[in-house]
């Protein structure tokens, strides 16, 4: 069995909701990556696109994925856009069952399309487009960097989503 649970996923499928839920009754830590690397700038997600740039915002993500993951009895919930980066993928699925919450866009469109914290869509004229096509792009990457996956909508009830991760896992 693989030392922590790494959950991947587009932005509002519902990582850090489920992973929490999920660390808990699996007795493992919690981890959300935004937040590290919220804590480490001491800033916004936001603020730290805005100041400094997305390349600048991968180089850490990729760096704190690399130090968090060699933790154990962990479940990591990392950022949407994690797998675009080959680094992360390699060094989450060494040290992690990796788990794809494989949202529709309808239901991510609707989570997030009042959020003020997701720079990449915050600016966008047309936000569903926008995320129809990042997703499009990114379709592919999270089903090949995932162990198992399962399909989220606006119906899920996150106890049987975490559920079946832990029944996968176990
Ligand atoms: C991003 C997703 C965000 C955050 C950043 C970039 C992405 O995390 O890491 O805004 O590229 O999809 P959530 O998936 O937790 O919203």
């Amino acid at each position: 069995m693989k030392a922590n649970i790494a959950l991947i996923g587009f932005m509002g499928s519902g990582k850090t909701t489920i992973g929490r839920i999920l660390a808990r009754s699996l007795d493992m830590k919690f981890i959300d990556i935004d937040r590290c690397i919220s804590m480490k700038e001491k800033r916004t997600i936001p603020e730290i696109f805005e100041e400094h740039g997305e390349k600048y915002f991968r180089d850490l993500e990729r760096s704190i994925i690399e130090e968090e993951s060699k933790d154990n009895n962990i479940v990591i919930s990392t950022g949407g856009g994690a797998i675009i980066d080959n680094v992360n993928i390699k060094n989450l699925k060494s040290t992690s069952f990796v788990v794809y919450l494989d949202c529709d866009v309808n239901t991510i469109y609707e989570r997030v399309k009042r959020s003020k914290t997701r720079p990449l869509l915050t600016n966008s004229e047309d936000m569903l487009q926008t995320i129809q096509d990042l997703y499009d792009k990114r379709q592919t990457l999270y089903k090949i960097s995932s162990d198992f996956s399962i399909k989220i909508d606006s119906n899920t009830n996150i106890y049987d989503s975490v559920e079946k991760i832990k029944n996968a896992y176990i």
